[in-house]
Formats: structure tokens, C-alpha cells, sequence
């Protein structure tokens, strides 16, 4: 019977490292990323460019699951420079606005949405295994995960973190509003109701707070080392 494929779990809120950490550790693996976030995003984008009203309204909610199960999301490229197709078209750039990112945070509170985007991101990794990132990995995608990593660090780095990585991509925000977009953020995927972000049953919990990159992905590399070898 061929073995399990290895799949390495990483959730946490935003700003905690989750994506150059699974990068780097798919690279050194040499297994596919997945970034799940990227999905939400893109049902996000979706609605907005049809000009969906988003929940609490109720007919803009129907039309948004509508658009989840339609969407065709796909990646291409490595872990290095990966880009996202939604319908065929890139919109790698376009998914990492503000307003995007709040739009994500948004629809993934609808139970419809997330089912979709669970099948396609189970059918995306069973086969191949991977590192994948994102809320609900370790808890509900994949909790037989060969490693579950639950990411965190004080809000005041995260939000420092992607006000930097919003600047290295040419979107200029004050500091103020990606911490108070972040807390707002935080608040709602931790507290809605369906998969809410917390550490799944025997993830390992890790503050990158005062963490290097390199000394966040070498613990990593080693927990799945170890792991591997029992
Ligand atoms: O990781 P990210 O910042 O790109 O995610 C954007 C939003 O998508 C996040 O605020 C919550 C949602 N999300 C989710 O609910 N479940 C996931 N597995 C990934 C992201």
C-alpha cells in the first residue's frame, strides 16, 4: 500500500509568517505550496468585480456562493513565484490589496464557500502531498497532517510585517491601518462560527515573534524530520 503523503499543516493569524515559512520549507522539502488564503481572496476579488454585495447582506451572499462553486482557481509556478489564476487569468497582484483582504476575511465566514473551497484544496494536495497554509489546515482540512504548526507572534510585529511586505509591493498604508485592519481581521476569522482559526489537536504552537525566517523554517524542517523518523 503506498504510504500516506506528506502534507505539513500551517495556520495562524495574519502577519505571522505563514507564507515565507511554507515556502521556503515546500522548497526544501521539494513538495508543492498551497495557499489557501489565496482562495478566499480570489472568491473575494470575484464579488467585487461583479459588484456582489457581501454578508450580512443576503442576496449578495447567495450570489457569492454562486461565484465559489463556479470559480475555476488554479496556481501556477514554484513556491518561489507562484501565481494564481482565477479563470485562466492571472490576479496575483490584485489579491494582495487591503480591500482584499478584508473581502477574504469576509466571504470565508459563509459555510458554503468554505465546503468549496475545502474539496478543491483536499483534491489539490491529497495526491501530492505538500506544505499547506492558511485557518482551518490542521483543524479541519487536514487533521491527519503529518505536522501541524500553529504560527503566531504579538500583533504589533504582524501588523510591521505586512505593512513591509504591502510597501515591497508598492502599496502604501500607514501602520495604524494594517494593524487596526489586522485586529479586525483576527477578531472575525477567530470568532465566527464555522472553523474558526485556533491550533488544531497536537499542533505545535510557535511565537516567530523574535524568530528569524531561516530559524522558523529550521525548526520546522527538524519537527518534520523528527516526526518522519519517530
Ligand atoms: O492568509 P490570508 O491573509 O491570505 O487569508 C485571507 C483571509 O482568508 C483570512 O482573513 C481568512 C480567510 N482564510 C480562511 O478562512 N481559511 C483559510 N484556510 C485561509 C484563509
Amino acid at each position: 500500500m503506498p504510504g500516506k503523503p506528506l502534507i505539513v499543516a500551517i495556520d495562524g493569524p495574519a502577519g505571522a509568517g505563514k507564507s515565507a515559512t511554507a515556502r521556503e520549507v515546500a522548497l526544501r522539502l521539494g513538495v508543492p505550496y498551497l495557499d489557501t488564503g489565496a482562495m478566499y481572496r480570489a472568491v473575494a476579488l470575484a464579488a467585487g468585480r461583479a459588484a456582489v454585495a457581501l454578508p450580512p447582506d443576503e442576496a449578495g451572499t447567495g450570489r457569492v456562493i454562486e461565484l465559489a462553486r463556479a470559480l475555476r482557481i488554479s496556481f501556477a509556478g514554484d513556491a518561489t513565484a507562484q501565481r494564481v489564476l482565477l479563470d485562466g487569468a492571472d490576479v496575483t497582484d490584485e489579491l494582495r490589496t487591503p480591500e482584499c483582504s478584508q473581502g477574504a476575511s469576509i466571504v470565508s465566514t459563509i459555510p458554503e464557500v468554505r465546503h468549496a473551497m475545502v474539496a478543491l484544496q483536499r483534491s489539490l494536495a491529497a495526491a501530492t502531498g505538500g506544505v499547506v497554509e492558511g485557518r482551518d489546515i490542521g483543524t479541519v482540512v487536514f487533521p491527519d497532517a503529518t505536522l501541524k504548526v500553529f504560527l503566531t507572534a504579538p500583533p504589533e510585529v504582524r501588523a510591521r510585517r505586512r505593512h513591509d511586505e504591502l510597501a515591497r509591493r508598492g502599496i502604501r498604508v500607514r501602520w495604524e491601518d494594517v494593524l487596526a485592519d489586522q485586529l479586525e481581521r483576527d477578531r472575525r476569522d477567530s470568532t465566527r462560527a464555522h472553523s474558526p482559526l485556533r491550533p488544531a489537536e497536537g499542533a505545535i504552537v510557535l511565537d516567530t515573534g523574535r524568530l528569524t525566517l531561516d530559524e522558523v523554517v529550521a525548526r520546522l524542517l527538524e519537527l518534520v524530520r523528527r516526526t518522519l523518523t519517530g
